[in-house]
């Protein structure tokens, strides 16, 4: 077993032990465990996507237009508020690709933080991946808020082996959690997937840095997604309250899809 963060009082070795982990998972280094939880986390996820059903969702036209007028699944063609979506190819695309999944559960199974926070619950896709390695240890408890109430009833059946003690599904704005329902200085890891704007994302993850305790951990998605993230994690990775930040992809050669940040 790998050390826990909070274990260790020296920042030298919280930084060894975050840097070991990133590489057991980028050599493979996998128990027989890790390899079932996997391989049924995989299964899970493409049952999931095949029992979907046609959907329609209300989104923001604009700014849907704006971000994926490139893909061929965006098919609306009028500026009206409800745009049917070919559900498979959305979900996939607003989730984690596998890879990412697998390095979440990977990193929480080894680093065992015991108090996370997760931003954007989408379609539970994620979420899944971290519920798998809290079910790993005896304790652990997962928050995970989501503005839209479209999703829960598809992710409803992603949950429904999980024990429920281990988990908080909170449906609401993210900036009410944080600021009214949250102590968020207990968790100990917290994965920011809702926000993808400079303006709002780095005086949040700021306020998080500045209220988490030493050794937590803060996991950025998509700090490539747009010239904005780019600048946004630039801004972030000067941080006083950073004792270390990494980049990551899964393979060490792509474009680093997140970003990691240790508090000092
Ligand atoms: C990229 S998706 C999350 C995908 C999910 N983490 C996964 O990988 O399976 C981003 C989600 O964040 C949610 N979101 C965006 N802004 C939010 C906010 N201010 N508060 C809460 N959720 C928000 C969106 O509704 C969307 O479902």
């Amino acid at each position: 077993m790998e050390l826990i963060l909070n274990d260790s009082k020296k920042t030298s070795d919280r930084i060894f032990a975050l840097e070991k982990v990133i590489n057991k998972f980028r050599s493979n280094n996998f128990s027989n465990s890790d390899l079932l939880d996997l391989e049924m986390l995989y299964n899970k996820r493409e049952a999931f996507m095949e029992s979907l059903p046609s959907f329609t969702i209300k989104r923001k036209i604009d700014t849907l237009k704006k971000n994926h007028k490139k893909n061929k699944f965006y098919s609306a063609k009028t500026s009206s508020d409800k745009i049917e979506f070919n559900s498979v190819e959305y979900v996939r695309k607003i989730s984690i690709p596998l890879e990412y999944g697998k390095f979440l559960y990977f990193f929480c199974r080894r680093l065992r933080f015991s108090r996370i926070l997760e931003l954007g619950t989408g379609f539970g896709i994620s979420t899944m991946y971290l519920l798998q390695a809290l079910k790993r240890q005896p304790i652990g408890f997962l928050t995970s808020v989501e503005k839209s109430f479209d999703y829960a009833p598809y992710y409803k059946n992603l949950f429904q082996e999980f024990n429920q003690k281990k988990y908080a599904l909170v449906i609401g704005r993210k900036e009410t959690a944080l600021t009214e329902l949250l102590d968020c200085s207990s968790f100990d890891l917290v994965f920011q997937d809702a926000d993808h704007s400079k303006e709002k994302l780095v005086p949040e993850i700021e306020e998080l840095l500045r209220v988490m305790r030493s050794g937590s951990v803060l996991i950025l998605d998509d700090i490539n997604w747009s010239r904005d993230m780019q600048s946004a994690w630039k801004l972030l990775t000067k941080s006083s309250y950073l004792a270390y930040h990494t980049e990551f992809s899964f393979d060490g050669k792509q474009r680093p899809r997140f970003g990691i940040l240790l508090k000092r």
